[in-house]
């Protein structure tokens, strides 16, 4: 089968479509023929091994050389086991530990993967798995009323978080680069802000921060909370994401708020929620653009330096 594959941390250029041997499941694992696979900043991430926490299991070289985690597709072969797919059924899921989604086959662990709603084209289903679990625990308490910010709300989490916290009746600010604003205002955003310009730590006060791009520091932040407020990240530099969870745990609390990061809990029942709401037209998917898999090295760039609007997708068939 064809796959695109890397076999050291760096620019999308490491990457290279190679012929592979098609992987077997094994014991409650099911082999899915790809038909998309949608690309979150984590496979950049992946790609570049930079933050640190990219490199977990791969220090020095990818432990992983097919990246691709937000698989939808076929399945096609299932492991010993596996009780709740049969060959052909239609699945979707967040395969993140596995990955191995920018290729023709990749085996995922049944209990990773959901059936695909009719309703949801592969490529629309494919968005959802990752970047909906973030915006869908990431919105928690974004409620009626509440004043929240999303920092780096116009990428694939953003987008969803913003539409999820103004169903909640949240009055939502959106922070992003200068070319994503109207596009945030296109998902229901009240205010926008470009981060290159203006340091949304400065306005406020916020009830609930969510931040996909923590990169400052914790006293920043915490000036950015309303009391009783509460600031959560969930990517950013391993420098931020520790300060968050020791100084600014601790000086957040202090002062009436909360500092934390948002560890996101994964398998479908962290996502299929929101496929509902987008099957009831609830929610809107925004797929800036679909790529051949000779196409992953500029779908990952598209992703990783900050252009796309929403989601991209690695789109195999149909
Ligand atoms: N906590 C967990 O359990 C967990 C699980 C999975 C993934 N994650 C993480 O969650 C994060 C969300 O990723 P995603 O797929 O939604 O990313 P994405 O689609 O790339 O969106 C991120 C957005 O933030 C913008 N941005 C970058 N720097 C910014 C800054 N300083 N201020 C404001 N906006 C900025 C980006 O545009 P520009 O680059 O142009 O600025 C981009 O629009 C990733 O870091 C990923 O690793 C966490």
């Amino acid at each position: 089968m064809r796959a695109v594959v890397h076999d050291r941390y760096g620019s999308p250029e490491v990457l290279r479509i190679e012929e592979v041997p098609v992987p077997a499941p094994g014991p409650g694992q099911v082999l899915v023929e790809i038909a998309a696979t949608s690309v979150n900043l984590s496979d950049w991430e992946g790609l570049t091994g930079s933050p640190a926490y990219a490199r977990l299991g791969g220090v020095r070289a990818p432990r992983r050389r097919v990246l691709g985690s937000d698989i939808a597709g076929r399945v096609t072969q299932v492991g010993t086991g596996v009780t709740g797919f049969r060959p052909g059924d239609e699945v979707y899921g967040d395969n993140l530990a596995l990955l191995g989604g920018f290729a023709e086959y990749a085996v995922a662990a049944e209990s990773a993967l959901a059936p695909k709603p009719a309703a949801l084209t592969f490529a629309q289903a494919s968005t959802l798995p990752q970047a909906g679990a973030i915006a869908l625990q990431g919105t928690v308490g974004a409620d009626a009323g509440r004043r929240v910010l999303i920092n780096g709300a116009g990428g694939g989490s953003g987008s969803f978080a913003v539409q999820l916290a103004k169903r909640l009746g949240a009055q939502v600010t959106g922070v992003d680069n200068a070319h994503k604003l109207d596009f945030m205002r296109s998902l229901g955003a009240d205010d926008v802000l470009d981060h290159r310009r203006e340091d949304f730590t400065r306005h406020g006060p916020y009830d609930l921060v969510l931040d996909l791009v923590a990169y400052r520091s914790v006293f920043a932040y915490r000036r950015a909370l309303a009391r009783g407020g509460r600031y959560r990240c969930a990517g950013g530099t391993v420098r931020a994401l520790l300060r968050v969870l020791t100084v600014g745990a601790v000086a957040a609390r202090v002062t009436g708020r909360r500092m934390g990061v948002l560890v996101v809990r994964q398998g479908p029942a962290s996502f299929t929620r929101l496929a509902d709401l987008c099957v009831a037209g609830e929610v809107t998917i925004h797929v800036d653009r679909t790529y051949a898999l000779d196409d992953v090295a500029e779908a990952l760039a598209s992703v990783g330096e900050g252009r796309a609007l929403g989601k991209v997708v690695v789109e195999l068939r149909r």
